[in-house]
């Protein structure tokens, strides 16, 4: 959020007319425009211990779980929903209305029936004495703090993530509103609440939001006590068998309470876009939409001022919108446009080449004379054109896709959102030089669109991974027919001012693609609902299913392959398989047919691999599959670091990339994964988090991070060699070493010897010593690039482990109860060297105004709770998570300890800014 402070400066020096609404606002009852309270803290919290404990205040029915097992392979075609008789006692009806903001066809506007089931209920009443419930500050994901649940019969499977996601709960609290806010409207607004949220106020049902990934509003006006208690109390209810990935559970994102005047801005009311964009000037068109929910008639004046908005300071005023005047019926909306040049504007784009500069809009509202709402927006000027022949151009420069697919969670800390950990992820995979993410596969935090617009990556923002067909028993199928109009929609018109976002996506790998015309046109349908609220923005569809002539393709504005740039299954290996999709690589086919339209690759690779493991043999193919002894061993549950395998339908980097380059048309690529995620652990279901990252869950670097930036950062000299050298059951056995450098050439010495040097040959990525024979010592790369020295690294066989050293990515936090500080725990040798064996298990201590809310080791195969102080470095890393105390200043003290190892210690200060 930008500062106010030098905006008033502005208004007050810049116009007299400012002064006397100033004068006049300080002397009138509306003097607060807006207010926007957070309402995170102290919540009152109940999780059912199972349903059949639970009330009967449900959504709807649901279908019987027939077959349980979800470790099956991302590619599994979508089958047909099963029909349902709706039951009587559901509160649907009651819910569905808070749909039709977004639903466009007023006739299909849904029309609440009479009465406030639950009413009676005690958890809903102000009277019901919570204090044996769990108190919980939010955002918070209930399921986190696991245990896991271990074996085949767990009740949440490996897809899922092993932690229970599943189950009813209630989340209750008190809110504060006075007389004096009587004549105002008050919003609660909720980010995120997975799922099925049902939300009561002083015991009467206000209404909910399914679709656990999206932001809604209730409006609490008509239920509240202005003159004495008001309680809340929201019911989630999150199925199993909903997603083929970790959902979170709980109210797992920010909630406000919003206090605005009967005429206001309405919900997410403003729209920015922006024409004849160029370096001298840009056009700039604004809508804001009023509400007036007051029985009178209102005339209104709108003002809306643009001021550059960088590293969250309000700059100079660079232009304003003419003021309007509009009269606004009573209970009705109006859409108020207006228009304005800015001159020289500081463009939008994503580094390094450019700089994601940004600008807010205040707008403001005023009734005879008095400012009544302030309401900002902020956005960016960029100029984006898509060449079917080069991909995607943003301010007239060619920025090919370099981007990883994310899903929402945040590793050990689960799906509540927290921005410091957010942001360091972006920080980790921008060193890796992505410049792109794809929401996968819905809506993520709004803060999180904030931190890409200030760090300048380029975003496809998705809606669903299912529309009618089903991938999950309990997944959005359940619910598309009822909402997919309102979800859709609410995602854009949340989002649209965000400037990193390039292309909405209306959809990944639907069953839909297979039914032809049927499937098409419900594609056809979400992608003009997109275009309604947005028609600026192309929007797509990701699909793992492609064939050029198919009618699904056809509403697309860009082409998103999944997997399909190399063909999926085209190696002999998988000659026999005949009931999985096998697709032979189609950039030139969809080229051909749509020449006008430009490919991406919205996900490539799912390669796999665990950080630090290494399994002979070694294939000797470019891209293989994982099996036994091939890549994998399914008894250890791990993936061999060579980075050349992956799951049956994906390729390696290398061969993606073999493949972009044999295709320059192509806008790019989304990597599936940049880091791991909790959840889809294939191939071994066993594990509780997927191997497809870059990035191990804990935050720590792959083998494969090094490739990618070899390829991402051409100009960072870098060479990096694979695998450690500390085998000492390999004597003098063959032990391959394989290097990644910006450089063109590499000489590699094992213990001074040159073992050769190799300089990359056309589509090759790596080089590759395929015939060294271990002796134990130093192994030295040094990279050449045009013939001059570019790099050098060594890996040296180090010692046995004797002492832990402990570093922490920040040694200043905010004492503002959210900063974190990440620790990461090194196993090293009496030299100095991380010892990339070392599993020892370590003991983690906290003193100071701080507390450990999770540790981990990026092994997705440790069922350790992520709340355990004790762990066992997994390749000789592990992660210690620590955060402030709200308001508590000091020095905070991490030991990490370890039975015959030297202590580590690390200390960090807490302060308030
Ligand atoms: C894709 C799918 C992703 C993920 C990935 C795993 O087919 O779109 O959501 O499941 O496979 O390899």
């Amino acid at each position: 959020m930008c500062k106010l402070t030098s905006r008033v400066l502005n208004l007050l020096i810049s116009t007299c007319f400012i002064i006397i609404i100033s004068c006049k606002s300080s002397t009138t009852k509306n003097e607060i425009p807006r207010e926007c309270i957070s309402i995170n803290d102290n919540w009152k919290f109940m999780k059912y211990a199972s349903l059949e404990d639970a009330d009967d205040l449900f959504y709807d029915v649901r279908p019987e779980v027939v077959n349980a097992n979800d470790a099956k392979e991302a590619d599994t075609p979508a089958t047909e929903a099963e029909k349902l008789e709706a039951s009587k006692k559901a509160l649907k009806p009651y819910i569905l209305p808070a749909a039709n903001p977004f639903i466009k066809d007023t006739i299909n506007h849904h029309v609440r029936p009479e009465g406030h089931p639950g009413s009676d209920f005690p958890f809903v009443q102000a009277t019901f004495d919570d204090s044996s419930w769990e108190n919980v500050n939010l955002p918070h994901d209930w399921a986190i703090k696991g245990p896991f649940q271990e074996g085949s019969n767990a009740e949440v499977g490996g897809g899922m993530g092993r932690l229970p996601s599943n189950g009813i709960a209630w989340y209750r609290r008190k809110i504060d509103v006075t007389e004096a806010d009587k004549n105002k409207s008050i919003y609660l607004d909720i980010d995120g609440a997975m799922s099925y949220a049902i939300v009561w106020l002083n015991g009467q049902l206000v209404g909910g939001w399914p679709y656990g990934y999206n932001s809604f509003r209730l409006d609490l006006t008509p239920y509240l006590n202005f003159s004495g208690e008001n309680q809340i109390a929201i019911r989630l209810d999150n199925p199993n068998h909903s997603a083929r990935w970790y959902p979170g559970g709980g109210i797992y994102r920010n909630v406000w309470l919003t206090k605005t005047n009967k005429v206001h801005v309405s919900h997410w009311g403003t729209t920015v876009t922006t024409s004849n964009v160029s370096k001298e000037s840009a056009n700039i068109h604004f809508d804001v939409t009023v509400k007036n929910n007051s029985d009178s008639d209102a005339d209104i004046e709108t003002i809306t001022e643009i001021y550059t908005c960088n590293n969250d300071d309000i700059g100079a005023n660079v232009a304003t919108i003419e003021k309007t005047t509009t009269k606004i019926s009573a209970g009705n909306s109006e859409t108020i446009k207006g228009s304005v040049t800015v001159e020289n504007p500081q463009l939008w784009g994503p580094p390094p080449t450019q700089t994601p500069n940004l600008y807010k809009a205040i707008t403001s509202i005023l009734r005879e004379g008095v400012l009544i709402d302030e309401y900002e927006t902020t956005f960016g000027i960029k100029n984006i054109k898509l060449d079917p022949n080069q991909g995607i151009l943003v301010n007239g420069e060619l920025i090919k896709i370099q981007g990883v697919n994310e899903h929402h969670d945040l590793g050990a800390m689960g799906a509540a959102f927290n921005v410091r950990a957010a942001e360091r992820k972006l920080e980790i995979l921008k060193e890796m030089g992505v410049n792109a993410i794809r929401m996968a596969h819905n809506p993520p935090a709004p803060e999180l669109l904030e931190l890409t617009d200030k760090m300048g990556f380029l975003v496809i923002d998705e809606v669903f991974d299912s529309w009618e067909r089903k991938k999950t028993p309990h997944d959005f199928h359940l619910i598309f027919p009822d909402w997919h109009e309102a979800d859709t929609r609410a995602m854009v018109r949340r989002d649209k001012n965000h400037p990193s976002i390039i292309i909405w996506s209306y959809g990944n790998e639907v069953g839909e693609q297979y039914t032809d015309e049927e499937g098409a046109a419900i594609g056809k349908r979400l992608s003009d609902i997109v275009k309604e609220e947005d028609s600026t923005r192309p929007t797509t569809s990701a699909m793992n299913w492609a064939k050029s002539d198919m009618p699904f393709s056809n509403a697309m504005d860009v082409i998103s392959f999944n997997y399909q740039g190399e063909g999926i299954r085209q190696d002999p290996i998988f000659d026999n398989v005949t009931d999985r999709i096998k697709t032979k690589p189609q950039y030139e086919p969809y080229h051909k047919k749509f020449p006008n339209k430009v490919i991406l690759s919205s996900e490539t690779a799912s390669a796999a691999s665990s950080r630090g493991v290494y399994l002979f043999p070694v294939s000797d193919l470019m891209s293989s599959p994982i099996r036994d002894g091939m890549g994998g061993d399914s008894k250890i549950k791990q993936v061999s670091a060579y980075e050349l395998y992956a799951v049956d339908f994906g390729s390696s980097a290398d061969k993606v990339f073999a493949s972009l380059d044999k295709h320059p048309y192509s806008a790019g690529e989304f990597v599936w994964t940049g880091f791991d995620y909790l959840g889809e652990p294939t191939p071994y279901y066993d594990a509780r988090s997927s191997y497809n990252g870059i990035i191990d869950l804990a935050g720590f670097p792959k083998d494969r991070f090094y490739l990618y930036q070899s390829r991402w950062r051409p100009d960072l000299p870098m060479v990096h060699i694979l695998p450690h050298w500390n085998w000492p059951e390999r004597m003098d056995k063959i032990t391959p070493v394989h290097v990644f450098t910006s450089g063109d050439e590499v000489e590699l010495f094992l213990n001074g010897k040159s073992l050769g040097k190799k300089k990359k040959g056309d589509y090759e990525y790596r080089l590759r010593w395929d015939d060294v024979t271990y002796q134990p010592g130093e192994l030295k790369a040094v990279a050449y690039k045009n013939g001059k020295v570019w790099a050098e690294k060594t890996v040296k066989t180090t010692e046995e482990a004797s002492k832990l050293m402990v570093k922490a990515d920040r040694t200043t936090i905010d004492a503002d109860g959210k900063d974190l500080s990440f620790i990461t725990i090194e196993v090293k040798d009496k030299n100095g060297l991380i010892v990339p064996t070392a599993n020892n298990l370590l003991e983690f201590e906290i003193e100071g105004p701080g507390e450990i809310i999770a540790t981990d080791n990026g092994d997705a195969s440790d069922l350790t709770a992520f709340v355990s102080k004790k762990r066992h470095a997994f390749n000789g890393l592990a992660l210690v998570i620590v955060r402030s105390k709200k308001g508590e200043m000091g020095t905070i003290k991490v030991t990490a300890k370890s039975n015959g190892l030297e202590t580590g210690i690390v200390e960090i200060k807490a302060f308030t800014p």
